[in-house]
């Protein structure tokens, strides 16, 4: 059984009770390399066998996977192994050797990004969508930046971005975004030496030029954080009309 445990976004404490858990108790702990907290390695038993992928090419990955698989195998992925993990591959190449495996959910950088800035990504009248994607680079992504940025309503979290804001900023201008709309970036977001840039989407780009590491960008008119309509949630006229339809039935 191999597990795949999210590791969170930086902050060893980020991590679920389930992934510490596996940590604690596995035989072998193949992980992705510098974006994993040492803390989390530290939980390990001294019996076990700690790798680091980083340098592994998917045969050298899928090779260890079937000499360990027998044993209490943890494949330790950053943040959420559900985004830009390469999780499917590794899981075609189980399920062609009938090996079972399980995945363990975890925080992802978008999430770990709002909480660091005190973000709601969903703000009543302004947005009620999160799109979380990468501007194109030499990755293609099949859904062009021109289609994304057309959903007006929307927050975006750009992951593995950080070098492509000269192309956000100029499509976002060709359709149409006024030059105020705020971008912000998140570098390192819950680790200890975690920044925070805040920006528009025409200054942003100076503001973050020397990042080389991992940073997330956050973007659209939900950074102002500023409601529109009411929340149907608390707003004190729905809770009224909301109990007299109780006290009705
Ligand atoms: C290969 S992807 C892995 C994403 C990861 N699976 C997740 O769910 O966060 C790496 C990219 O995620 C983003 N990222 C990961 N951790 C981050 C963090 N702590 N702060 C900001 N961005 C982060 C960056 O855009 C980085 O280039």
């Amino acid at each position: 059984m191999i597990k795949f445990i999210s590791a969170g976004p930086g902050d060893p404490e980020l991590i679920t009770v389930k992934g510490m858990k596996a940590l604690q108790e596995a035989d072998v702990v193949l992980y992705t390399g510098s974006l994993i907290p040492k803390e989390v390695l530290s939980w390990c038993r001294d019996e076990c066998l700690i790798e680091n992928s980083a340098d592994m090419s998917y045969e050298d990955i899928f090779a260890f996977i079937e000499k360990h698989h027998t044993k209490r195998f943890v494949r330790l992925h950053t943040g959420d192994a559900s985004l830009f993990s390469t999780v499917a591959k590794q899981v075609e190449f189980l399920e062609s050797k009938g090996i079972e495996y399980e995945v363990v959910p975890g925080v992802t950088a978008a999430f770990a990004a709002a909480a660091s800035v005190g973000v709601e990504y969903t703000i009543p009248g302004v947005s009620q969508t999160l799109i979380i994607s990468r501007v194109e680079g030499r990755t293609p992504n099949p859904e062009k930046l021109e289609q994304l940025l057309s959903n007006r309503h929307s927050s975006f979290a750009f992951y593995l971005s950080i070098g492509l804001i000269k192309k956000l900023r100029e499509t976002a201008y060709e359709l149409g975004y006024a030059k105020e709309t705020p971008c912000w970036v998140v570098e390192r977001a819950s680790w200890g030496d975690e920044q925070i840039y805040k920006a528009t989407i025409d200054t942003i780009e100076d503001k973050v030029a020397h990042i080389k590491g991992v940073a997330l960008i956050l973007f659209g008119e939900f950074l102002n954080q500023k409601a529109t309509v009411e929340s149907h949630l608390y707003a004190k006229k729905y809770k009224e009309e909301g109990e007299r339809k109780s006290k009705a039935l």
